[in-house]
C-alpha cells in the first residue's frame, strides 16, 4: 500500500484522551496496513492490575515501582500477558480503570513502559496508541495523530459499550470518570497528555470510525510520498 519501502520501518503514533476511539481506530488501521498494533494503555492497565491484586496501596510509590521492575509484560496477537498470564480481559475492570491514571503518573513506571514500547517498535511496522506516543515514545514517527472528541460523545460511546454487561451503568457517572481521567492525564508532572507539535489533529465527534481510518490512511500515504520525493530531491 502507498509504496512502502522494504528496508524501512514505519511508525504511526495515535494519541488522545480516554474514549476518543484511539484503540478501535488504531486496530483497524493496523490491520488495513498489515502493521502491528500496540495498545500502550493496556500496559499501564496490566501493571495496575498486578498492583491492585497484590493489595499495594496506590500511594505507596516505592512498592509500586519495585513491583513494576519485577514484572514481565508481553504482547502477542493483541493479547497482553502479565508474567505469562493472559490478562487481556481482566485489565478492563472498573477497579483497574479507576486506578490506572494514578499508576501511570509515576515517573519510574513510565520509564519502564517507554523503554519497552521503544524496543518493540524497532522491529516491525507499528500503529501505537496512548498519551505520550508522539511526544516521548515515537518522536520520529512517520505520522502523528492527536485524536479527540467531546467529553459528552466520549461518555456516550463508553456508556453504549458498557450497557450490555452493566445494565445499571449511569451516563453521568461515566462522564465524570472521563473528566477526572482527562484531568489527571493532562496535568501530571511526567509526560502529560499533550499533542506533539507536528501532530495532525482529528476531532472524531461527528465522524464514523470508518471515516477516521480512511482519513488517517490518506494522511499516512501522503506523508510517505512526500518523504520519498524529498529524499529524491535531496539525494538522500
Ligand atoms: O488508553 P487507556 O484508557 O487504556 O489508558 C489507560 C491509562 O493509562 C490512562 O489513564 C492514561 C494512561 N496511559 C498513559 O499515561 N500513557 C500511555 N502511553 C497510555 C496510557
Amino acid at each position: 500500500m502507498c509504496g512502502l519501502k522494504k528496508d524501512q520501518i514505519y511508525q504511526i503514533a495515535i494519541d488522545g484522551p480516554a474514549g476518543a476511539g484511539k484503540s478501535t481506530i488504531a486496530k483497524l488501521l493496523a490491520s488495513k496496513l498489515a502493521f502491528t498494533y500496540i495498545d500502550t494503555g493496556a500496559m499501564y492497565r496490566a501493571i495496575t492490575y498486578k498492583i491492585l491484586k497484590q493489595c499495594i496501596p496506590l500511594n505507596d510509590v516505592h512498592a509500586m515501582i519495585a513491583l513494576a521492575k519485577q514484572t514481565e509484560i508481553t504482547i502477542e496477537n493483541e493479547h497482553i500477558f502479565l508474567d505469562q498470564e493472559d490478562v487481556t480481559d481482566l485489565i478492563r475492570s472498573e477497579k483497574v480503570t479507576k486506578g490506572v491514571s494514578t499508576v501511570a503518573s509515576v515517573k519510574e513506571i513510565r520509564e519502564e513502559m517507554v523503554q519497552f514500547q521503544k524496543c518493540i517498535s524497532q522491529h516491525s511496522h507499528v500503529v501505537m496508541d496512548g498519551r505520550d506516543i508522539g511526544t516521548v515514545v515515537l518522536t520520529e514517527a512517520d505520522l502523528k495523530v492527536f485524536l479527540t472528541a467531546s467529553v459528552e460523545e466520549r461518555a456516550r460511546r463508553r456508556f453504549e459499550e458498557l450497557r450490555e454487561q452493566q445494565p445499571d451503568v449511569q451516563l453521568k457517572a461515566i462522564e465524570e470518570q472521563i473528566k477526572q481521567r482527562d484531568y489527571v492525564d493532562e496535568n501530571r508532572e511526567h509526560d502529560p497528555l499533550t499533542p506533539a507539535n507536528d501532530a495532525v489533529h482529528i476531532d472524531s465527534t461527528s465522524l464514523s470510525i470508518h471515516e477516521v481510518v480512511e482519513n488517517i490512511t490518506q494522511l499516512f500515504c501522503e506523508k510517505i510520498k512526500k518523504e520519498s520525493v524529498e529524499k529524491l530531491v535531496d539525494g538522500r
